[in-house]
């Protein structure tokens, strides 16, 4: 595994779980405009899937989940939660996003939510998600946009510097876009909530 500072997740992983999603009108609007590209025979992926609550809500509509994520304390309460509501079509492996590899053209969908942001080399990731995907298939991507922003510009490279928080890539939405379409993308649909902090996006890549 390509190394990475996991304390700041592990550590913060009981309260991620225990906090209630800010705004559940924006969080249902993304699983529909997700639930639109799955069918029950589909074989899928999300990296950086934390606590499962994704994975969880999406698991009847599709026939598997793979999901992945370095934090082991994040992992846990995913198993639990999957466990305790009957779920048995996910399989939860321990990865970095930099090291997954699930076979040229082998699934129908890869889902990234709030994790495009804390990787040093996005572009990377996306064509290696790209190459992953079947021709026709989707990449769902929900990612925190914080180009102007001036506190956390000033206060998480502090903090990441002093070994504290993780590594933070201030994006702006249309910089996103561009990194996804240059890998050969098409982008289907894009959402933005939360007055341009963040974007929703629905890419295919094409058949
Ligand atoms: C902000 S949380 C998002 C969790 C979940 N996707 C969600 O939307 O609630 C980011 C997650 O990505 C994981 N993570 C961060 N960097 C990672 C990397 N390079 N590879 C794999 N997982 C990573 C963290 O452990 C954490 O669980």
């Amino acid at each position: 595994m390509a190394r990475l500072n996991t304390h700041f997740w592990n550590w913060i992983a009981k309260k991620y779980a225990r906090d209630p999603i800010a705004d559940q009108n924006t969080y249902q609007k993304k699983l529909e405009m997700t639930r639109k590209y799955m069918s029950p025979d589909m074989q899928i992926a999300e990296i950086g899937c934390g606590t499962g609550t994704t994975a969880i809500a999406h698991a009847p509509y599709v026939k598997h989940i793979h999901a992945s994520d370095v934090s082991k304390n994040m992992l846990a309460i995913a198993e639990e939660n999957t466990q305790a509501q009957g779920i048995n079509n996910i399989t939860f492996t321990r990865s970095m996003v930099e090291d997954l590899n699930h076979g040229k053209n082998s699934l129908d969908m890869v889902m990234a939510h709030s994790i495009l942001h804390l990787l040093k080399d996005k572009e990377t990731t996306i064509k290696n998600i790209y190459s992953m995907l079947k021709p026709g298939g989707t990449f769902v991507s929900s990612t925190v946009c914080i180009a102007n922003q001036w506190a956390p510009k000033i206060f998480l490279p502090i903090g990441n510097f002093l070994g504290l928080l993780p590594f933070v890539d201030f994006l702006s939405p249309e910089e996103l876009v561009t990194s996804i379409t240059d890998a050969g993308f098409e982008i289907a649909e894009q959402f933005h909530p939360n007055k341009d902090r963040a974007i929703f996006i629905v890419a295919r890549k094409p058949l």
